[in-house]
């Protein structure tokens, strides 16, 4: 496992580079990725051509039934978690050219109930692409299925970790990833932080684990 919090970063002259990302708050951590920049190795560039942002960005909708509901009426969070889980499916196996697995979903904060009748939109693009792992970012949104003119609802915000794997289920290489717009960009440098803390995170545990094995 590389436990590097290295990311991709298309700098404003067009080229592509490779930014360091230290612990830190985001703020100082999205300045750091755009500060701390080293030119990105031949060998890592020769991998794939790169894919524009656009190539693979995609979006699911679904009209909710009384099928998806719970007890009290509105529909079920796992409802919508499949969606998103569908969509950013799609985004990975598109943006990779096979089959992708997902690895990991962030927490996902639901912002507004959905009930039957809404439909529901999910919007899908990948964020940052590593070795062979991808972030996608998945925005939900609802409104009334019959309504028209009536301003869309943010239902919640998610972010997947998905893995490109061969035949036999191995981890293969991706594309990088190539941020076309100022939001683009933006993503781009979060999701570096986002999986600086990731990997970060799930060391700590491993190594909390070793520590208690010792221990015992
Ligand atoms: C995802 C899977 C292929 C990763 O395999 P692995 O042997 O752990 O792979 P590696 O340790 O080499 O990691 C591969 C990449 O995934 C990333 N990764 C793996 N697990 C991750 C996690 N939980 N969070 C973030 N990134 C993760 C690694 O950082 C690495 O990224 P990089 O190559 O871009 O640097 C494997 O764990 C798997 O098959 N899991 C089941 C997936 C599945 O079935 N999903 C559907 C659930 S029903």
């Amino acid at each position: 496992m590389r436990s590097s919090g290295a990311g991709w970063w298309l700098a404003m002259d067009g080229t592509l580079r490779r930014a360091r990302l230290r612990r830190g708050t985001h703020a100082a951590a999205v300045a750091d990725a755009r500060r701390s920049v080293d030119r990105v190795q031949p060998s890592e560039l020769a991998r794939q051509p790169g894919r524009p942002t656009s190539a693979a960005r995609t979006s699911l909708s679904r009209i909710m039934t009384a099928l998806d509901t719970n007890l009290l009426g509105t529909v079920h969070g796992g409802v919508v978690m499949k969606l998103v889980d569908e969509v950013a499916g799609a985004v990975a196996q598109r943006h990779s050219g096979g089959s992708a697995v997902t690895a990991s979903m962030d927490e996902m904060d639901f912002l507004e109930p959905v009930r039957v009748g809404d439909l529901v939109h999910a919007h899908a693009q990948v964020n940052w692409a590593g070795r062979t792992s991808m972030e996608v970012g998945v925005q939900v949104l609802s409104e009334p299925w019959n309504e028209a003119g009536v301003p869309r609802a943010r239902v919640a915000t998610a972010y997947l970790v998905f893995v490109a794997v061969d035949a036999d289920g191995r981890p293969r290489v991706v594309p990088p990833v190539l941020p076309e717009t100022e939001e683009d960009r933006r993503r781009f440098a979060e999701a570096g932080i986002r999986r600086t803390h990731r990997l970060a995170r799930r060391e700590a545990i491993r190594a909390s684990r070793r520590a208690d094995a010792a221990a015992t």
